[in-house]
This record gives structure tokens, C-alpha cells and sequence, in this order.
């Protein structure tokens, strides 16, 4: 038999879901600081996409940039800040910044307990889902992984396959913001498209 009290729970509840259903950005009211964390070289209309959706359900969203030492990245990772920026500089609750190490170790540092990735595909899967658990594992679970799947017109993106394209001087117009897209022809000492 229910009690008053579990009977007034449930009517609170139930009011909570439908505010909830009602709007979409309503539940962003709820939902503290994420990490969107990568390399971003160069940021592409995919990443994008994925900044201003989870701006929308987060009160903060911090764009990471890895600086990883393993690779050798087209843009320095300052470069790729500074572009980052200027490609966000519309959506007030958003920031950027680089890190380098374990990215549990970063999230832990600024109390941050979300990271956001997007899911292009099957591919990605194995590979994201694979980093999550690891991360979760090397948190004490104090790390959690939330996927948005990209928006269709994106999922063929990939920062390797634009690079391509422009060293070939190819057309990256439809994948990479216009002064993204003349900064990586300047890398290759090509010109605008
Ligand atoms: O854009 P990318 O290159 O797919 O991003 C990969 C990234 C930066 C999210 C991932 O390599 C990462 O988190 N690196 C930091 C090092 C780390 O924490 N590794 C353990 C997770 S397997």
C-alpha cells in the first residue's frame, strides 16, 4: 500500500517528465559542465554540429584540444585552440582549451564527470566504446561517456579525409567553415579554392 508521501513523490515525478517532454533545452537546465575532448585538426562541420547540440543540454561545454605528442598534427595544437575559438566564438557557453596526458586525469582537474563524443558510424563504435569503458575504469566510474550520433549530412566527415581532399586541392567547402578552409590550403601552399 502507498503512503501519502509516495503518492505525492510520484505526482512530482510525473510532473518533472512532462516538463521534460515539453522542451528539449528544458532538461539543459539540469545538466552541469561536459568535456568534448579531441584533436580537432582541423574542426570540421561535424564537430560542430556536435559543440552546439551539447551546448544545448550542458550549462558548460569546454572544447578540449589534445596535445598529443605522438602525432604529428597539421596545425599545432595553439593554432588549433585559436581556430577552435574563433569557429565558437557565437555560442556563449562554450570554451576552449588544450590538455595533454590521461584524459580522466584532465576531466578530474576540473571536476568535469562528462565527456561528449560523437558517434559517426558503426566504425566508430568499437573504437569509442572501447575509450569510454576505459576511461569509466581509470575514473572509479567518476568518468561517463555520452554519444550524440552526428547529424546524416555529417557522418561522412572525418579532419583526415579533409586534409586529403586539400592536399590535392581538392574542394573542402561543404566539410570545413571558409577561413578553416583557406588556413589548411596555406599549410599546403596552395591556394583558396
Ligand atoms: O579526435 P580524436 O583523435 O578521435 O580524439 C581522441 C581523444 C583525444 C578523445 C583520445 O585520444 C583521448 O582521450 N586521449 C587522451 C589520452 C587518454 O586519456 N587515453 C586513454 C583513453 S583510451
Amino acid at each position: 500500500m502507498r503512503t501519502d508521501i509516495q503518492r505525492q513523490a510520484k505526482g512530482k515525478i510525473s510532473a518533472l517528465r512532462d516538463l521534460y517532454a515539453c522542451s528539449g533545452t528544458q532538461i539543459g537546465a539540469f545538466m552541469k559542465s561536459a568535456i568534448y575532448p579531441g584533436s580537432f585538426d582541423p574542426v570540421t562541420f561535424g564537430h560542430l554540429d556536435v559543440i552546439r547540440r551539447a551546448a544545448k543540454i550542458f550549462d558548460g561545454l569546454t572544447v578540449s584540444v589534445l596535445n598529443n605528442k605522438l602525432k604529428t598534427p597539421l596545425f599545432s595544437v595553439e593554432e588549433r585552440v585559436k581556430i577552435l575559438k574563433e569557429a565558437v566564438k557565437d555560442i556563449p557557453n562554450v570554451e576552449v582549451e588544450s590538455f595533454s596526458g590521461l584524459l580522466v586525469d584532465y576531466a578530474r582537474s576540473r571536476d568535469v564527470h562528462v565527456v561528449i563524443r560523437g558517434l559517426r558510424a558503426i566504425t566508430d563504435f568499437e573504437y569509442e566504446l572501447q575509450n569510454a569503458q576505459t576511461n569509466a575504469k581509470l575514473s572509479n566510474g567518476g568518468l561517463d561517456t555520452i554519444f550524440l550520433t552526428t547529424s546524416l549530412e555529417y557522418a561522412y566527415l572525418s579532419s583526415s579525409s579533409v586534409k586529403e581532399i586539400a592536399s590535392f586541392h581538392g574542394d573542402i567547402s561543404m566539410c570545413v567553415p571558409e577561413f578553416v578552409a583557406e588556413l589548411v590550403y596555406q599549410k599546403y601552399g596552395l591556394e583558396k579554392k
